[in-house]
Parts: structure tokens; C-alpha cells; sequence
């Protein structure tokens, strides 16, 4: 199974301390924010990697992480997305590097406290449709959001409801197959100017084809103050975060 990172997008919401560097090489208590999903791919097993980066320091990934050989991968590829319009938008330039296969998102502010593997085994067993992760947060209005049925099936995802209709998120881990390639061209941009990956999972919904599986584990994304200062402190006191068993650069 492939994996996809993403770490393009201009960081506003921790303005100034995105105006130059890229808010995924900010630094998450020892590592710098990116280390975090390229582990949670790595523990998973995932060795064929693309990071797709854009905003500020789009090269300083290419610095920061080389061939991959600190996580004990053999290459890395990159790509670059021009203009921050969106996660569905970053997806699309995937398609030459994932092919017809089915393969595993990760976004680039996205830190979890525990191993995916479960998840991802699940879908490589059956890797038909698409695979997402909820979390219980205590602030779901800042999220993609689940409304169930009574059969506690996904009724439809709603993004940053003021509302929320459950106490969870839909985190920024997805697993997808074939399907998102006829998906994402029949997306349109959202009021705040974006192609939504949430777009992208309801279609999924209408086609009977979202699983879902709820984490055990803490998530947090990092992608405003209080997130970034929450995700420093999960990093620091997790004995599965605070020392990643990773190598070192030659
Ligand atoms: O963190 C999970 C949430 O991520 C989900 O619950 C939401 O449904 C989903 O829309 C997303 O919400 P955010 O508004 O927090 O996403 P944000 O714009 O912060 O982007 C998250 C990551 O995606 C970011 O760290 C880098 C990547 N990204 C984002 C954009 C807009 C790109 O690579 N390119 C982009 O154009």
C-alpha cells in the first residue's frame, strides 16, 4: 500500500509564525510537526511515500528528510501543489504516483497517539471503497463532523458545523481506492474556496462505500495555537511520541 502526506497550505491560522517557514517543519516538542505522520505511515508499514508540499519552504522538506532514510525508507518522492486550494485539490496530483491502487492519506498537521496499522491492515484485506477514522474531541465544530442513523452508520459528513451533530471528528487519516479518481473531478470549490476532502468522503457515502473505525487513542491536529501548544504536550508525555525509534542521517 501507497502513502500520501500532505504539507502544502499556508499555515494562516499560526500566522506570523507561518509567514515564512512551513507550519509542518514548526517545531512538536523534539521533532519537527512533519516526523509525526511520516512514522504514523511508517509504523503502518508504508514504505512508498509521496509528500506533497506548496506555501513557504516547499523545498525545506527535501533538506529536512532526504532520501527518508532516517525512517528507514529506501526514497521519498515529492511533488508540489501551486496554490493552497485544498486537500481534494492536493489529491489530484497524486494520481500519477498511486496509480489504480488503493493507498493511505496522512495530513501533515495530523498527529495520533498510537499505530494505524489495525486500520490500514483492515483496508489492505479489503481495499474497496473508503476507510475513515473518527476521534471524540472536545471541539467537533473545528472539524469534518459524523451524523449517524439509528444504525449507527454514517449519515453524512458535515465540515466545521456550528452545530455539531456528534462529539466527533473525522480525522485527517483516509484510506481510499480506486473511486476517488472519478470522485474528484465532480467536486466543486466550497464558500471558503476549497475542494473538500469532506466532498470527496460523502460522495463515498452515496455510493454505500465509507467504512469507518473509531480510534482508542488521543488525536490532535496542529494547526492553531491551542492544537499546536495540545500537540506539544502529547508528544512530550506520550511514550509513543516523545521518542520516535528512528535513525540517523549519513
Ligand atoms: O485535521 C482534520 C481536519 O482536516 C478534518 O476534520 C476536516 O474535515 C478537514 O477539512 C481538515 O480541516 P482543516 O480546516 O483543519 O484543514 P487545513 O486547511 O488546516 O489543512 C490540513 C492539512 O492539509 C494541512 O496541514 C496541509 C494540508 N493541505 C491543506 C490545504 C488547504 C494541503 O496540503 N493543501 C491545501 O491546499
Amino acid at each position: 500500500m501507497k502513502g500520501v502526506i500532505l504539507v502544502g497550505g499556508l499555515g494562516t491560522r499560526l500566522e506570523p509564525m507561518t509567514r515564512i517557514t512551513n507550519k509542518h517543519l514548526l517545531p512538536v516538542w523534539r521533532y519537527p510537526m512533519v516526523y509525526y505522520p511520516l512514522y504514523t505511515l511508517v509504523e503502518a508499514g508504508i514504505k512508498d511515500i509521496l509528500i506533497v508540499t506548496g506555501g513557504n519552504n516547499p523545498g525545506g522538506f527535501l533538506e529536512l528528510l532526504h532520501d527518508g532514510r532516517e525512517f528507514g525508507l529506501e526514497h521519498l518522492y515529492y511533488t508540489y501543489q501551486s496554490a493552497p486550494r485544498g486537500i481534494a485539490d492536493a489529491l489530484r496530483l497524486v494520481n500519477h504516483f498511486i496509480n489504480e491502487e488503493p493507498f493511505v492519506v496522512v495530513l501533515g498537521d495530523n498527529i495520533v497517539n498510537g499505530s494505524i496499522s489495525p486500520y490500514v491492515e483492515t483496508f489492505r484485506e479489503e481495499p474497496l471503497g473508503a476507510r475513515i477514522l473518527l476521534a471524540e474531541v472536545p471541539d467537533p465544530h473545528r472539524f469534518g463532523v459524523p451524523a449517524f442513523d439509528e444504525d449507527a452508520e454514517i449519515a453524512e459528513i458535515i465540515e466545521k458545523p456550528a452545530d455539531p451533530p456528534t462529539s466527533y471528528a473525522v480525522i485527517g487519516i483516509y484510506m481510499y481506492d480506486r473511486q476517488i479518481w472519478e470522485i474528484l473531478p465532480t467536486l466543486e470549490l466550497s464558500d471558503r474556496g476549497q475542494y473538500e476532502i469532506t466532498d470527496v468522503n460523502n460522495a463515498y457515502l452515496e455510493r454505500g462505500a465509507l467504512d469507518y473505525d473509531i480510534l482508542p487513542f488521543e488525536w490532535t491536529d496542529a494547526g492553531t495555537p491551542e492544537s499546536l501548544r495540545h500537540a506539544v504536550e502529547l508528544a512530550r508525555t506520550s511514550p509513543f511520541l516523545s521518542e520516535l525509534p528512528i535513525g540517523t542521517q549519513d
